[in-house]
């Protein structure tokens, strides 16, 4: 049984490698790059929703105010929601307009940026905060919820 610090981060590198996909793609490649994108959408809106509403809680409930922890979990919220923003952006733009690309290159950086704060910084703070059964346990309510993704 997996941990949800491993769970999390299994997600990270799977959208890793589907931005990485996309990159690789020439600039022609109008339909195939939409259509990773679309699953890039499907896979952060997935991780998106097990964060905010599994993870960060219980790793914001083992914090207090003004400390390191607490500002990372509330900043993490906000970069969630500027990606969040950023998918919307791209969901309503034509996959062959000029801004299509820009707009795939900064989500690849929020979501960069986001995710090196995540495992160099919060990941390692919720290891100390949290204890291993803690950690197993969330891993079991994350799995549970993925299933429900998946099949709803
Ligand atoms: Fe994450
Ligand atoms: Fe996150």
């Amino acid at each position: 049984m997996s941990d949800a610090i491993e769970l999390l981060k299994a997600d990270h590198r799977k959208v890793e490698a589907l931005l990485k996909e996309i990159q690789e793609l020439p600039d022609t490649a109008h339909e195939r790059r939409a259509s990773i994108c679309a699953q890039v959408s499907r896979e952060l809106k997935a991780h998106d929703k097990i964060e905010t509403t599994i993870f960060y809680p219980a790793l914001k409930a083992k914090t207090t105010p003004d400390t390191e922890p607490r500002d990372e979990v509330l900043e993490a919220y906000e970069e969630h929601a500027n990606i969040a923003g950023m998918l919307e952006k791209l969901a309503v733009t034509a996959p062959t307009d000029e801004s299509y690309n820009a707009k795939l290159q900064v989500l690849g950086e929020l979501v960069k940026h986001h995710v090196k704060e995540e495992e160099h910084e919060m990941f390692k703070q919720a290891r100390e905060l949290l204890s291993e059964s803690e950690l197993k346990e969330l891993g079991e309510r994350i799995e549970r919820e993925k299933q429900q993704l998946v099949t709803a």
